[in-house]
């Protein structure tokens, strides 16, 4: 049998031996404490410093390392080698739910986050993604309101029902997420039983500079799986890291989760053909693309398979941003997206501080390059090798760039002007649509939950947000007013439109 091996001697972060750590200095048994005992004090320095501050939103996750392996073939979409036949990429995936702070319990009705990290050669892909695949709103002027609405109340210090609904039934552009949120697919048991889904409309480009427009999703290859408001209000009566426990115990077994990763394409053309046909933007957050006009196309296997030794330095450190893309892989004049490319490199200066990209979960995986220089924590050598080349351009051989990596241009048109997104947009089709999806159980399901959410919200809220139902599908206004009890038929019911002003309503 082999000896175990004898246990590393402790020290201080400067690598000072330490005799006892178990009983602090002091003069006599009983006490005062000496102030040379550094020791101590770094240990109590050490802890007021342990926490970051938690994410804005999406505060609450869960994560594991995996791999993408592509067995489809969309190389003739894309020049990203991460996207290539037989490519295998390693992989940092993040889940969370979106308005929870930190210690959140994991089974709440809410939004899930999917985001996923490859470390590709060409550098880090993020696709931070939803398990939605559409959002609440479209502008990203209304971004902080929302989330506000979602946050605690100022006074109160609670959430608020009325808040909320307030917002969404002012927005009428929520509809097809607020339906999604409502139905069995906005609790769900866990994160392996979810969809992901990039949402947003990104564009692929190929070795001819060709560009075409994509979405990107995860199919879920365990199936899915929901709790009803009364389960999961059990489930957290058990245990509020519901989620942690499930994903953690699988890939400790080795029941390693899987998603099937699609594409949806869309030439130029096609985008043209399909807004003058329907009336919707190829580039709205709140519009899906319909499946029949543009089906998915198969690109491979996501599979987690290893967990976090650290969650902190792995998970809670874990920085995405959608301004993360590789050649062959680029943006789109989604406003939202176009919005997210700056805020999220933001927030983690905040958060982590100005070199977060060179922790090692956030480090790509091929050599970086750049000019940026000092700041606190800068642990690492970004030079390429000679230290005279600090400045670009430089005679000293230093990094330059290569036009080879140049996106083709894109043509835009129109004047600069703050263009409404209300105006003309179709808020109701889709959501209607995916209403009538729903089975006679899910639709009452829906009412209920709905409803559930709705209580305690002033009644002239209510009858604006039902009167939005009513316009997705007179039979989702109708089911969410009985459920709360007030009278379908009521004109009223059907009366307001989400562009009135808002109605003044009590406190
Ligand atoms: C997290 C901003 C919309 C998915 C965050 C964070 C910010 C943010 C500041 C915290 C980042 C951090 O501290 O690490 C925004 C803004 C949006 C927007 C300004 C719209 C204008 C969206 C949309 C999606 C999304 C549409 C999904 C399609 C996520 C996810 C995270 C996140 C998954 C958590 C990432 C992680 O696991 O670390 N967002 N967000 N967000 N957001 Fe957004």
């Amino acid at each position: 049998m082999s000896q175990p091996k004898p246990p590393a001697l402790l020290t201080t972060s400067a690598g000072n031996p330490i005799a006892d750590n178990q009983n602090s200095l002091s003069a006599g048994p009983r006490g005062p404490l000496l102030l040379q005992d550094y020791q101590l004090i770094e240990k109590l320095a050490h802890q007021n410093r342990e926490r970051v501050p938690e994410r804005v939103v999406h505060a609450k996750g869960w994560g594991a390392y995996g791999s993408l392996t592509v067995t489809g073939d969309i190389s003739r979409y894309t020049k990203a080698k991460a996207l290539q036949p037989g490519a295998k990429t390693d992989l940092l995936l993040r889940f969370s739910t979106v308005a929870g702070e930190l210690g959140a319990a994991d089974a709440e009705r809410d939004v899930r986050g999917f985001a996923v990290k490859f470390y590709t050669p060409e550098g880090n892909w993020d696709l931070v993604g939803n398990n939605t695949p559409v959002f609440f709103i479209r502008d990203p002027l209304k971004f902080p309101d929302f989330i506000h609405t979602q946050k605690r109340h100022p006074r109160s210090n609670l959430r608020s029902p009325t808040a909320m609904w307030d917002f969404w039934s002012l927005s009428p552009e929520s509809l097809h997420q607020v339906t999604i949120l409502f139905s069995d697919r906005g609790l769900p048991t866990d994160v392996r039983h979810i969809n992901g889904y990039g949402s947003h409309t990104y564009s692929l480009i190929n070795d001819a500079g060709e560009r075409v427009w994509v979405k990107f999703h995860f199919k879920t290859l365990q199936g899915h799986r929901h709790w009803t408001n009364d389960e999961a209000a059990r489930v957290i009566g058990r245990s509020r890291e519901s989620t942690q426990e499930d994903l953690y115990a699988a890939i400790e077994k080795g029941d390693y989760p899987r998603w099937k990763m699609q594409v949806q394409v869309m030439t130029e053309a096609q985008a043209d053909e399909w807004s003058a046909r329907t009336g919707w933007n190829p580039f709205d957050l709140t519009k899906v693309w319909p499946h029949a006009d543009f089906p998915p196309i198969d690109v491979g296997v996501l599979e987690l398979n290893r967990n976090p030794d650290n969650y902190f330095a792995e998970i809670e450190q874990a920085a995405f941003s959608p301004s993360n893309i590789v050649p062959g892989i680029g943006f789109s004049p989604d406003k939202m997206l176009q919005a997210r490319v700056f805020s999220y490199a933001d927030a983690h200066r905040y958060r982590l501080g100005t070199h977060y990209e060179a922790l090692p979960v956030n480090a790509p995986r091929c050599p970086v390059h750049h000019y940026h220089k000092d700041g606190a924590m800068r642990f690492f050598r970004n030079d390429s090798g000679n230290p005279d080349a600090y400045y670009e351009p430089n005679s000293f051989g230093g990094p330059r760039e290569d036009k080879r990596f140049a996106e083709p241009p894109l043509p835009l048109h129109g004047d600069a002007d703050r263009y409404s997104h209300r105006d003309g947009n179709d808020d109701f089709t889709q959501p209607g649509n995916l209403f009538r999806l729903f089975d006679e159980a899910q639709k009452q399901r829906l009412f209920a939950n709905i409803a559930a959410a709705m209580q305690g919200v002033p009644e002239a809220i209510q009858r604006r947000q039902i009167a939005l139902f009513a316009k997705c599908d007179p039979a989702y206004g109708a089911g969410v007013a009985r459920a709360l009890g007030l009278e379908p038929a009521d004109d009223r019911l059907k009366g307001s439109s989400a562009t009135d002003r808002p109605v003044e309503v009590g406190a």
